[in-house]
């Protein structure tokens, strides 16, 4: 039977032979006893990788973004980021629930939070209201689904957040869940883009092309909490060097590729917007997320999910009124031509 063509998310990558045979040699020990030499070697060549002291390997992003959340709050405090981050939609409410920390959103579509609003947003020290203690950006910017997805955010627009925030003393995350994706679409490193926040984190798991795993990177103080943190969400792992492996061979031999994933995102928005009725926005495809917006009566997001799912082509609904598709390292060319016969077949 042939394969599904998978646009749902980056996420459904199986590692490839050569990743396998390098997580097959791996160095491993315990990494909670005495370190585990390959996970060492991957949060030392994250850390290089991003410009920062140190990093810590973790299980997933969420739990990254989270250690970050605890790491850098305490309850009763408020974080800042926009209305649809992935910290504030997909996380299942975890900085209150976790934390204790309450998030005030700020609406930036394309993920460039305005300084201005940013600055009006951060709380003076006062008795009644929280302590506003973290700004959280994402690079790339997922966004809500009603424009174009995966925005890369300039790094210019990202030092005038950082600067905003740094004349405050407020720290900044940066969710780099797809960081690899910026760096590949703009040419900037990703120590340039780190360098506007105090922590960041990437999952290997994405583009990367890695089975499991996330990086988390910051300042000496910063991890010394985050291993506090890590130890009591049970993230901690013992022969970890055995995933570690995977997400190592991706850092150091799938970024360079990501760009192919880019263009294929534009030739997905092509061929959907080929359609009258579907909008894409071809041209403001930057990296490898495509939000398409269904605009023909009748039809529905869930509707054209299944309707393509019939011809073995997969996606997502995102909103109300769109589709997301996500190019990856398991689709390729012909899984575009496969989704523009589905589309002509069933929008006809
Ligand atoms: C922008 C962003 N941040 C964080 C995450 C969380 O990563 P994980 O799935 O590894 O928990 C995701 C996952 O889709 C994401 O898209």
């Amino acid at each position: 039977m042939q394969r599904p063509s998978d646009f749902r998310s980056d996420t459904v990558t199986r590692p490839s032979q050569p990743m396998l045979a390098a997580m097959l040699a791996a160095e491993l020990g315990d990494d909670v006893l005495d370190g585990d030499p390959t996970v060492g070697r991957l949060e030392r060549a994250y850390a290089e990788w991003v410009g920062k002291p140190g990093a810590l390997y973790l299980p997933s992003g969420t739990m990254a973004n989270q250690i970050a959340v605890g790491a850098w709050t305490r309850p009763g405090d408020e974080l800042i980021a926009e209305r649809s981050a992935h910290v504030v939609q997909w996380e299942a409410g975890a900085a209150a629930a976790l934390h204790g920390v309450q998030t005030q959103t700020l609406v930036a579509p394309d993920g460039r939070l305005d300084p201005d609003e940013l600055a009006a947003a951060i709380r003076d020290d006062s008795i009644h209201t929280p302590r506003t203690a973290l700004v959280c950006v994402e690079q790339t910017f997922m966004g809500d689904g009603n424009g174009p997805g995966g925005r890369v955010v300039p790094l210019a627009h990202l030092e005038r957040v950082a600067a905003v925030a740094r004349a405050r003393k407020i720290p900044v995350h940066m969710d780099g869940a797809r960081l690899p994706n910026a760096v590949a679409a703009s040419g900037v490193s990703a120590a340039r883009f780190a360098s506007c926040a105090d922590s960041v984190m990437t999952s290997l798991s994405k583009g990367l092309g890695a089975p499991v795993g996330a990086v988390l990177a910051g300042p000496e103080d910063f991890l010394a909490r985050a291993k506090v943190l890590r130890k009591r969400f049970g993230g901690w792992m013992r022969q970890a060097g055995v995933i570690a492996a995977g997400g190592l061979y991706a850092l150091e031999r799938n970024l360079a590729r990501l760009k192919d994933d880019h263009a294929l995102a534009r030739a997905v928005a092509e061929t959907c917007a080929r359609h009258s009725g579907l909008c894409a926005w071809p041209r403001e495809v930057e990296s490898n997320i495509v939000m398409v917006r269904v605009e023909r009566s009748g039809w529905t997001p869930e509707r054209l999910t299944a309707a393509l799912g019939e011809h073995g082509v997969l996606t997502m609904p995102m909103s109300a009124s769109s589709v997301r598709f996500v190019t990856h390292l398991d689709v390729g060319a012909a899984d575009v031509e496969r989704l523009a016969r589905a589309l002509d077949a069933i929008w006809a």
